[in-house]
Order: structure tokens, then C-alpha cells, then sequence
């Protein structure tokens, strides 16, 4: 191919339906549709309910997105679709797309990772990475700390129990917000005191910080909230939705930043990416912006329509993998529901 390649990216591994064109790393036409709706009745995903709803929209969604870049199908260069990590079912629409359109157009497929996906797609925004740079990437599903140079990933850490966005949706859920709750939490924690309520910090302790230095957990805190909002509702008083979604916040943004910032310092690493639709959290924006600037840490983060759920990250991960000349995957690829956060391309 000459010039930069023509990469159409697919994303289907949760509830929403990602299409996406990018020149090399830059973005032509990014086009997501939604089931979330669909969902929200039942407080949480219904697997096959998203799996229906990516096979209706995926093919409007790829020809909406042809359309609007000015583009035609045999143009594409290569094929980048979401592998996993995600829902089985929801994986396989866009995967069996992918391949289909692999295989008629004779190009490239790249099955790759939704997880590294969210890191890379900040840079369609401020352009390529140049050198290795410390992602941490958090959404309803992951909370991972990596380390991105090139193609190759490692990862630092992760959640051992609930992803932030999870513990946010079901906190959201016992207070009675619609889900996802995380939007609305934000929302409530901007008129709130941080410091009202002092919420637990998990693996921050010394002995703890020795065996799990990078991992978080967000588990302990859940429970912490739940209790207070049951006692109060017992003792009939209000809970201060204000203050108590602030501290809740506060805990969350708290534990993600100052690990991360350790992290940059331990490996020595001056470039810090925030990914994942947690990211659009504001009392992270703000903490991850100050403690950054502070460390002396360039920080980037995607701008917040890419922060969940979009095809442009799985282009962005497809014309990584091409960069950095990672092999294409083989058309026998599965889905892979728990694909390992080291690997970018199945
Ligand atoms: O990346 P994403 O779209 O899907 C997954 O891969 O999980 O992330 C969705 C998650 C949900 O848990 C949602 O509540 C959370 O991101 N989220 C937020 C905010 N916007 C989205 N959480 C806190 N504050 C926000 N502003
Ligand atoms: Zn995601």
C-alpha cells in the first residue's frame, strides 16, 4: 500500500456498535451506534439483547461510514476489529463482519485488543506516541495500568475485583440513577465536598502497596458506600447525594492517580495516556491534570466522545499494529473474552 493505510475499524464488544475510518492516524469518520437504551430497564447488559442489536446495526453503521468519509470499500487497506476482551456474542458479530469483508476485499484482518484500544486512540487525537508511554485504562469493564512501547504491552496492574466504571453503576444503582450511573454520579459530585465523607483507599497501605503496587480495588469501597446509603435510608435520613458522590469520586480519582503517577516515576516514563469511558470522569480529568503537572508528566488524554465505546480506537489499534509491523491474524481467529491486556493483535 503506498502512502499511509486506509484502515476500517470494528468495534462490537459490549453495547455499542463502533465503525470507523482512519488514514494512517488520522481519523476520517467515526460512527457509533448505541444500545445502551436497550439495557437500561434491566439496570446492566443483557448479552444477547447486545448481540441482536450489533447485528442490526453493523451493517448501516460500516455503509454510514463509508458515506460520510467519501470512501468506498475497496479502498480499505486493512481490516481492524475488535478480539476481545468483551461478550462472546457481541465479539462475534463484528468479528464475522470483519473477516467477510477481509476475505472479499483480499486485505489484512487485525483482530485486536479492546483494553489497548482505548490507550491508542488518543492518537488520532494528539498524534503518534513517541516513545514508550504509561496508559491506564479504566471503563465499566477494566482497570488496567500498562505500559505501551511500540507493539510490545505490559501490564503493571489491574483491578483484583470491580473495574472504577462498574463499582460507579452499581453504587448508581443502589442510589436509584439510571444506569450507566457513572455520568450521573459526575454530575452530582461537581456541587459536592470531596472531603465530606472519607471513603477507604484500597491497597494503599504500606504492606499492601509491597504485594500490589500497580493493582487496585474498588470492592471495598463499593461495599463502604452501600452501608452508608442503607443506614441512612434506615434511619430515614436523606443521603447527601451532593457530597456523598464527591467522596466517592474523590476515593476513585484518588487511588487511579497516585498509583499511576508512582508508576511513571518507577519506570521512568514522562508520557501518561487516560483511556476508557472512566476517563470522561471529571474529578479524574482534573486530579490525573494537577498530579501530572506537578510530576512533571506530559498527560494525554482522548477527547471525551472517544473515551467510551467507539470504532476509531479499533482503527487506531490497527494502524498501530501496521506501524509497528505487527503480523495481520489468521481468518480462524475466535473471539476471545478475556484476551490478555499484553497482547495487541490475536
Ligand atoms: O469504555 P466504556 O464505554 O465501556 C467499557 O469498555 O466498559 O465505559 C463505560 C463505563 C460505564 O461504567 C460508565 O458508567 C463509565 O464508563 N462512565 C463514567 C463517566 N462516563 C462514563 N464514569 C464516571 N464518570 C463519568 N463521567
Ligand atoms: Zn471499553
Amino acid at each position: 500500500m503506498a502512502g499511509d493505510p486506509l484502515v476500517l475499524g470494528i468495534e462490537t464488544s459490549c453495547d455499542e456498535t463502533g465503525v470507523a475510518l482512519a488514514r494512517g492516524f488520522e481519523l476520517l469518520h467515526d460512527t457509533v451506534a448505541s444500545s445502551v437504551a436497550e439495557h437500561a430497564r434491566f439496570g446492566g447488559i443483557v448479552p444477547e439483547v447486545a448481540s441482536r442489536a450489533h447485528l442490526e446495526a453493523i451493517g448501516p453503521t460500516i455503509a454510514a461510514t463509508l458515506a460520510a468519509a467519501g470512501t468506498a470499500l475497496k479502498d480499505v487497506d486493512a481490516v481492524a476489529v475488535t478480539a476481545g476482551p468483551g461478550l462472546v456474542g457481541s465479539l462475534a458479530v463484528g468479528l464475522a463482519t470483519a473477516k467477510a469483508l477481509a476475505l472479499a476485499l483480499d486485505k489484512p484482518l487485525y483482530g485486536v485488543n479492546h483494553v489497548i484500544g482505548h490507550a491508542l486512540v488518543d492518537q488520532l487525537a494528539s498524534g503518534p506516541f513517541d516513545g514508550p508511554a504509561l496508559a491506564l485504562v479504566v471503563s465499566g469493564g477494566h482497570s488496567s495500568l500498562l505500559v505501551i512501547d511500540g507493539a510490545e504491552v505490559r501490564e503493571l496492574g489491574q483491578t483484583l475485583d470491580d473495574a472504577a466504571g462498574e463499582a460507579f453503576d452499581k453504587i448508581g444503582r443502589v442510589l436509584g440513577l439510571p444506569y450507566p450511573a457513572g455520568p450521573h454520579i459526575d454530575r452530582l459530585a461537581r456541587a459536592g465536598d470531596p472531603t465530606a465523607i472519607a471513603f477507604p483507599r484500597a491497597l494503599t497501605r504500606r504492606q499492601d502497596l509491597e504485594r500490589h503496587p500497580y493493582d487496585f480495588s474498588f470492592s471495598g469501597l463499593k461495599t463502604a458506600a452501600a452501608r452508608l446509603i442503607e443506614a441512612a435510608q434506615d434511619a430515614g435520613r436523606a443521603v447527601p447525594l451532593n457530597d456523598f458522590a464527591a467522596s466517592f469520586s474523590e476515593a476513585v480519582a484518588d487511588v487511579l492517580t497516585a498509583k499511576t503517577v508512582a508508576a511513571a516515576a518507577a519506570f521512568g516514563l514522562d508520557t501518561v495516556v487516560i483511556g476508557g469511558g472512566f476517563a470522561a470522569n471529571s474529578q479524574l480529568r482534573d486530579k490525573a491534570a494537577a498530579r501530572c503537572a506537578a510530576a512533571g508528566l506530559r498527560l494525554r488524554v482522548p477527547p471525551l466522545e472517544r473515551c467510551t465505546d467507539n470504532g476509531a480506537m479499533i482503527a487506531a489499534a490497527g494502524v498501530h499494529a501496521i506501524v509497528h509491523r505487527l503480523s495481520p491474524s489468521g481468518l480462524d481467529i475466535g473471539a476471545d473474552s478475556s484476551m490478555a491486556s499484553t497482547r495487541l493483535v490475536a
